[in-house]
């Protein structure tokens, strides 16, 4: 069965791949300023930047503005922890579709912009690198972790209770090694476990900075997407297993057991660290497998449009995938549903496109209706799917939309596209999802961004295109979360990061 997976999904990446060689790091206009400092400072010189001046640069503005409106409200909320460089994460298409942040390790302290996976547990960075993904980013330097070349960097010997692979010790004083081998094909990083500083800040009024000693992995070999382009600076497991930062930070004593993260529609989200939510969200109980914990949620419906069905399922929650993959009957339930209930034509295209069911755009139009899809959860909670869709670029520069819904076999998982638009807690201590509509930004009621429903069943998503970054800073009731466009009909890497379970 494992087998059969591997093939399905070397298949998928393998239709997927062709674009991948000429990516480079792509710079959203909605980023943050930090995204353009951290990248200013590493540029290579000569690279082009969104000017002082441009409608990008006031977009970014536009947004830092947004975030620090928010702050003074956010003054109130208790002592969360997030990261020293920020609560803010990225969502980078070229990246393999996932949600990224910067963290600091070490002393001195380096910088590394990773990928956030609750699919899997090990934190890990590229490190006295054998064989690691390119450190050059478009213009970008990446850094690389080097225990040698940081003062409060520690071994974390095979003794450790940490330490999971003890047959491959060669003593019980030697370094741990660690192997962890991903779903998406061929795709894997080793090397061997230390110990040092996470800076991470309170997010109280008076921010302090915390230094957590935390375990992670010196990766000083990857393979298989993260050599192309997922993830290449790093992966912060965030899994229910003790090695998972959030694991040893609750273990530790700094924070609660419990975190969140709100994955923005324009992109932008955050995470918080001993986040344990609000009494008004939506809730589900985990469905904990003792022997390996994830974070798997039952299912007991699906609603696409006007139409709905029981239908009990499992899925595991992981936003290091980047697109939600469903095994029948769920996938062919949702994706003939949705089709029936589309207004625009079909789109096929002659080569292999990752998604199966798409439609084009008449010239023109700059707005379609798409079913409204909600799960229904064991308990009866209703988890709303706000951003189904990826609006692509045709090779005739038509506009195409796809359902974003990949099919899988032998399991499901909910993948970091379903959880757009939400503040989802990931509560450890009472073994809970809990979820909310939420925009990343305010702190509580979210009315900005919220979808423009036309009737019960449907929601417009609007196409604003390449301009988009002057629309939503004055006036953000007309903002549009989907205007996401790209330009090849195949995504560009599809990474499905769950650890392997055999
Ligand atoms: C995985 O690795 C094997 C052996 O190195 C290789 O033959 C195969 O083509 C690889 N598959 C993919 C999808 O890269
Ligand atoms: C966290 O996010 C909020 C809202 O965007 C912002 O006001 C606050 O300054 C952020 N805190 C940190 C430490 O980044
Ligand atoms: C990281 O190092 C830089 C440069 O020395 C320093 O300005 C910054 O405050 C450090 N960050 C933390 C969290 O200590
Ligand atoms: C470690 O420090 C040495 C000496 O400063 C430097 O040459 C090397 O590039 C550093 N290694 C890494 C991985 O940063
Ligand atoms: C392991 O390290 C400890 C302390 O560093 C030392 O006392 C002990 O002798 C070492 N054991 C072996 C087998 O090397
Ligand atoms: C949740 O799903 C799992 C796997 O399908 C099943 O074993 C379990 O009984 C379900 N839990 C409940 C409470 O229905
Ligand atoms: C649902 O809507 C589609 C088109 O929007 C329509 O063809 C179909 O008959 C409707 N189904 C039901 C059960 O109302
Ligand atoms: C589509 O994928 C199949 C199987 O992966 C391959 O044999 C075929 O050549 C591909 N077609 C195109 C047009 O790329
Ligand atoms: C598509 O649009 C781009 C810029 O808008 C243009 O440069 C290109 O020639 C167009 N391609 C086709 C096939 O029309
Ligand atoms: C949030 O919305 C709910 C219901 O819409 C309302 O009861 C609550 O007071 C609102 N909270 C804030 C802080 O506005
Ligand atoms: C989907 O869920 C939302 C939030 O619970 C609800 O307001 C809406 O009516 C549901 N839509 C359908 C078609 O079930």
């Amino acid at each position: 069965m494992a087998r059969l997976w591997l093939l399905l999904l070397a298949s998928l990446l393998a239709a997927a791949g062709s674009d991948a060689a000429g990516i480079g790091f792509e710079f959203h206009h909605r980023f943050s300023d930090r995204v353009r400092q951290w990248a200013e400072a590493r540029a290579v010189p000569g690279a082009s930047w969104p000017q002082k001046g441009t409608a990008e640069y006031y977009a970014a503005l536009a947004h830092h503005d947004r975030a620090l409106r928010g702050r003074s409200l956010a003054d109130a909320s208790a002592s969360e922890l997030t990261f020293a460089d920020g609560n803010a994460t990225y969502l980078f298409r070229s990246l393999g579709f996932l949600h990224y942040a910067f963290v600091e390790l070490g002393t001195p302290n380096v910088t590394f912009l990773v990928a956030l996976d609750t699919g899997s547990d090990l934190f890990w960075v590229p490190c006295d690198c054998q064989q690691c993904a390119s450190t050059h980013l478009g213009s970008i330097d990446l850094n690389i972790y080097s225990p040698g070349n940081s003062s409060t960097s520690q071994k974390v010997p095979c003794s450790n209770s940490l330490c999971d692979n003890q047959n491959a010790c060669t003593g019980t004083n030697s370094s741990c090694p660690y192997t962890v081998n991903y779903v998406s094909a061929n795709t894997s990083s080793s090397g061997f476990l230390v110990e040092d500083v996470l800076y991470l800040t309170t997010e109280d009024a008076t921010p302090q900075i915390v230094e957590a000693p935390i375990v992670f992995g010196c990766g000083d070999r990857q393979s298989g997407a993260f050599l192309d382009n997922a993830a290449p600076n790093g992966l912060f497991g965030l899994g229910m297993e003790k090695v998972a930062v959030p694991s040893i930070l609750s273990s530790k004593g700094f924070t609660s057991n419990s975190f969140s993260m709100c994955f923005g529609e324009d992109d932008v989200g955050r995470i918080n660290f001993g986040d344990k939510g609000s009494s008004d969200q939506q809730e589900t109980a985990f469905f904990v497998d003792s022997r390996h914990p994830t974070y798997r949620i039952n299912m007991t419906g699906i609603v696409v449009g006007n139409s709905s069905t029981e239908m009990v399922f499992d899925a595991i929650v992981d936003s290091g995938t980047s697109f939600t993959s469903l095994a029948d009957p769920m996938y062919t339930y949702i994706a003939e549903t949705f089709n029936a209930q589309i207004n625009e034509k079909r789109y096929k295209s002659e080569s292999n496109s990752t998604f199966e069911y798409c439609y084009e755009l008449s010239p023109g139009q700059s707005s379609f209706l798409v079913p409204i899809i909600n799960l229904t959860t064991l308990g009866g909670s209703v988890f709303p799917v706000n951003d189904p869709v990826i609006i692509l670029t045709g090779p005739a520069n038509q506009t195409v939309y796809c359902l974003a819904l990949m099919k899988l076999s032998g399991f499901n998982i909910i993948g970091q596209n379903f959880l757009s638009g939400l503040r989802v807690v990931f509560d450890r201590e009472r073994l809970v999802l809990g979820w909310k509509n939420f925009d990343c930004y305010t702190v509580d009621n979210s009315t900005a961004l919220s979808p423009s429903y036309t009737s019960s069943h449907t929601k417009e998503v609007t196409k604003t295109g390449s301009n988009a970054a002057q629309a939503p800073a004055t006036n953000p009731s007309s903002y549009s979360p989907h205007s996401k466009t790209m330009s090849s009909l195949s995504p560009v890497l599809l990474m499905l990061s769950l650890a392997l379970l055999w």
